[in-house]
This record gives C-alpha cells, sequence and structure tokens, in this order.
C-alpha cells in the first residue's frame, strides 16, 4: 500500500490508523490519530514514531521488526505524548502490509485504541454483564418460587381431593348404613306388627283349646253314662255310632287336641322369636344370652332348613358352650347371625339349584353327591378367654374362591342374581361387629370345601 492509498483508505475508517515503515518513518496518518494527539495533521508530516510516543527507540523499533516478521497482527503498547504535555497510553494492533525487500522497508499498519477508553469500556461491559448475571439470576429464583409454588399447590390439591374422597366414602357409607338401618327399622316394625297381630288369635285359640278338650271330653264321658244305663240302643243310634266310627273318635280326639296343643305353642314360640330378634323396644347395650339370638334367627329361618321341593333338608348342628351373657346391641347380632346363616343356605342351595359343584371343582362329583344329601349348618360358641367369646358358623356348601374372599365385606359385592342378593349383608355384618362392637369377623374358605364364618366379640 502507498501512503496515497492509506489516505484513501484512512478517511473512511473511523479508527487511529498510522501508516509506519520498519524504521519509524511515520508515512501517513489519519484524523483520529491527530485528534489523539491534539495536533494538526500537516504537523505529522516528517515526524518519526520515536517522536510521537513515550517509549525509548529500542522498544519502537523492536516492537515494529516483530510487526513486520510476524504474519498476524502484533499488539502492543504505545504511550502517546500528546501536544498539551500530557500522556495517553494506548493499545496497538500493529500488521505488516508490504513485507521487506532488498529495494524497500517493509511497511507496517499500526490501529491504535485509547486504553482507558477500552478498559472504561470494558468496565462498563463488566457492570453490563454483572447486571444481566443478576438478572439471570433473579429469573432463575422467580422460576424456582414459581415451581416450588406450582408443586406445593399440587400437594394441596391432592390432600384436598384425598380429604373429599374420604367425606365422599363416609358419606356412602353412612348413606347404606342408613338406608340399611331403615330398611331394618320398617321391617321390624313390620315384624313387630304381625307377630302381634298373630299373638292374639292364637292366644285365644290356645287358651280356649283347653277348655274345647275338657268339655268334648264331658261330652263323649256323658255319651258313656248313656250307653251303660240305656243298654236298649235304638237302631238309629247304633247306626250313627257305628258311622262315626265312635271307639276311634274316643281315642284320637285326645290326641288331635294335643297335636293343636302343640302347634298352637309353636306359633306362640314363632311369635316370640320374631318380637325377640325385631327387638324394637331394645336399642340400647344389654346384656343377653347370645344363644337365644341364634335359637331366635334359626327358628325364623325354619322354613329354609326344613327340606322342601328339590332341596334337602339342611342339619342345623349346634354346639354350644357354656357362654356368660354378653354385653351388646342383641337386635344387630340376631341380625348379622341372620345374614351369615342366610348366605350359608344360599350356597348349600346353589349346589342343588345350578349344580354349581362341577363348576367350583369338577374333581368332586362325588362330594357333591354327598354333600348334596347331607348339607349342613354347624354352629360352635367358644369362650376364649375372660373377655372374648367366638361364635363359628361352617356350611359345607359352595365355598368361596379367592378372588370373591378379596371383596367379601365390600359394599354391594355379591355373585347372587340381580334381584336375590344385594351385597350388603356382609358389609353390614362388618359394621356391626367391627364398628360397634368393638369386635372381629373373619371368614376360611376355600372353593368346594365350604365356608366358616368366625366372629369375635368382647363379653363387656
Ligand atoms: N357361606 C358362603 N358360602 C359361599 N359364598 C358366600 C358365603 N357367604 C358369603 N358368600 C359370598 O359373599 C357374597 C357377599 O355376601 P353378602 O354381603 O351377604 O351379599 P349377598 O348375600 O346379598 O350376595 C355373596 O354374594 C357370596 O358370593
Ligand atoms: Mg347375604
Amino acid at each position: 500500500m502507498t501512503p496515497e492509498q492509506f489516505l484513501e483508505l484512512a478517511r473512511v475508517l473511523p479508527e487511529p490508523l498510522l501508516l509506519v515503515s520498519s524504521d519509524g518513518q511515520v508515512l501517513a496518518t489519519n484524523q483520529p490519530v491527530a485528534d489523539m494527539l491534539g495536533l494538526r495533521r500537516q504537523e505529522l508530516r516528517g515526524k518519526t514514531l520515536f517522536e510521537l510516543v513515550a517509549e525509548s527507540a529500542n522498544d519502537v523499533i523492536r516492537y515494529l521488526q516483530a510487526c513486520s516478521s510476524s504474519r498476524a497482527m502484533v499488539i502492543g503498547s504505545l504511550t502517546l505524548r500528546k501536544n498539551d504535555g500530557q500522556t495517553l497510553i494506548c493499545r496497538s494492533q500493529g500488521a505488516v502490509i508490504q513485507p521487506w525487500s532488498p529495494e524497500s522497508l517493509a511497511l507496517i499498519l499500526l490501529r491504535l485504541e485509547n486504553r482507558t477508553l477500552a478498559s472504561s469500556n470494558f468496565v462498563l461491559l463488566n457492570e453490563k454483564i454483572d447486571e444481566l448475571a443478576k438478572e439471570v439470576q433473579k429469573r432463575k429464583q422467580a422460576e424456582e418460587a414459581l415451581l416450588k409454588a406450582n408443586q406445593e399447590l399440587e400437594i394441596r390439591v391432592e390432600e384436598r381431593t384425598t380429604a373429599l374422597q374420604e367425606t365422599l366414602n363416609k358419606l356412602q357409607l353412612t348413606q347404606t348404613q342408613l338406608i340399611q338401618a331403615e330398611k331394618m327399622s320398617s321391617l321390624g316394625q313390620m315384624v313387630a306388627g304381625i307377630a302381634h297381630e298373630i299373638n292374639n288369635p292364637v292366644s285365644f285359640i290356645h287358651g280356649n283349646l283347653h277348655y274345647a278338650q275338657k268339655y268334648s271330653q264331658d261330652l263323649l264321658k256323658l255319651v258313656q253314662i248313656y250307653q251303660r244305663f240305656c243298654s236298649n240302643t235304638p237302631l238309629e243310634i247304633q247306626k250313627y255310632v257305628e258311622e262315626i266310627d265312635l271307639d276311634f273318635l274316643i281315642q284320637d280326639i285326645s290326641k288331635l287336641f294335643q297335636s293343636m296343643k302343640v302347634g298352637t305353642e309353636r306359633i306362640q314360640e314363632i311369635v316370640q322369636s320374631l318380637r325377640n330378634f325385631s327387638r324394637l323396644d331394645e336399642a340400647e347395650l344389654k346384656q343377653v344370652n347370645i344363644h337365644e339370638g341364634i335359637d331366635n334367627t334359626l327358628m325364623i329361618l325354619e322354613h329354609r332348613l326344613q327340606s322342601r321341593h328339590e332341596y334337602p333338608e339342611i342339619k342345623v348342628i349346634k354346639k354350644y358352650s357354656q357362654l356368660p351373657n354378653v354385653t351388646c346391641y342383641p337386635g344387630q347380632l340376631n341380625q348379622v347371625f341372620m345374614n351369615i346363616i342366610v348366605n350359608a343356605i344360599d350356597a348349600l342351595e346353589a349346589l342343588v339349584v345350578n349344580d354349581q359343584w362341577s363348576k367350583v371343582n369338577p374333581k368332586t362329583t362325588y362330594n357333591q353327591t354327598l354333600i348334596k344329601n347331607n348339607p349342613q349348618i354347624e354352629i360352635k360358641t367358644e369362650l376364649i378367654d375372660e373377655k372374648w367369646i367366638t361364635v363359628s358358623i361352617a356350611d359345607n356348601g359352595l365355598g368361596i374362591n379367592q378372588e370373591v374372599h378379596s371383596k367379601l365385606f365390600d359394599p354391594f359385592f355379591t355373585t347372587k342374581a340381580v334381584g336375590k342378593g344385594t351385597g350388603l349383608g356382609l358389609f353390614i355384618s362388618y359394621q356391626i361387629i367391627v364398628e360397634t362392637h368393638k369386635g372381629q369377623i373373619s371368614c376360611f374358605s376355600a372353593p368346594g370345601e365350604g365356608s366358616e364364618f368366625v366372629i369375635k366379640i368382647p363379653i363387656y
């Protein structure tokens, strides 16, 4: 580059530029350099670099040589001597633009940069970076806070949902209990009403039977006296005596009255059981004989235990131990006995009705016949210690498979046909035994092995 070309170029560039030869001659400059030095451009003409800077001539030469022998840009530091006597430290970037040749010296372009400005820019930049970093930090913190708030919110929502679900479950439970309580109370009222209605006519039949028997005996005695004193019985009377088979009548009539008495007594017992079972009058804790409750329940279920149609008789085997009276809600406990015994009867009938045995356990056809012929429910009571008694109700019916077993006590769980099962029996029983009486209820069963329900209740 000739000094002229340089001047062309330097005019359009705003940076301070110097064209020097490797021996330190200033060949050309531009206006920014003059401004930096506080001189006019004409005043720079013919100057050497040594005159313009504070560094020693040796240092300057060494720097210029370094520039001319390197292909890359060489960075150096030059302290400008300004016209007003002050100095200005500059950073210099030197690049050889025409290398040394035997004919001419190397030409070097120096680009100056005010160091204080640069460093102040640097400070500014640093500040800017600091600010940015702080901003980033702040945003990060805000993001973290937001994330945390979000997580807390999610946890709170989850907690609320769980609480709501619990409340819902409780409500559903209360609802089913209410429905059941309502059903039982109306059933109880109905049973008590019917029992009362039957009780009156049965009482006067039973009461009058005694007189009817006595009167008929008196009349028969009268006939006998007649026979004794009037040996000449008219033919018509003799005929009638034969017709009615008087001797048999005399024998049979007392038997007849006897069985009528047994019949009315049985009705009275059933009525009493119905009253006891519904126990409308006993909503409070009472000390009762558990066996009476079981017997009352069996009495009410008698019609399902007897053989009828295709169903064989179900034998009830009672193995009662000596038990103290138990403090409990008797009406509720009777309901539990009822639910479990009815399930046992259902399980025994299921074998007969659907011939389900083969479905449960195809290998036990022999058992099936056996059990069909010998369906039974065993009820066993035991005094465990001074605090606990157990009542176990076992059947040799259908049995329960693993899947059903895990859901037995769930509300509305039933394997029975629509209209036959409600799925509430065991659920309610569980509530009564576990919640109300602080006892335990458990089931032992396997398909084809029958089932056993064991209730454990505290005596007090
Ligand atoms: N003794 C039993 N033998 C076989 N299965 C039984 C027995 N007791 C209960 N189960 C099973 O438990 C289910 C639930 O019984 P439960 O709550 O009384 O309702 P439900 O009798 O209305 O079906 C029954 O549907 C039946 O599958
Ligand atoms: Mg049931």
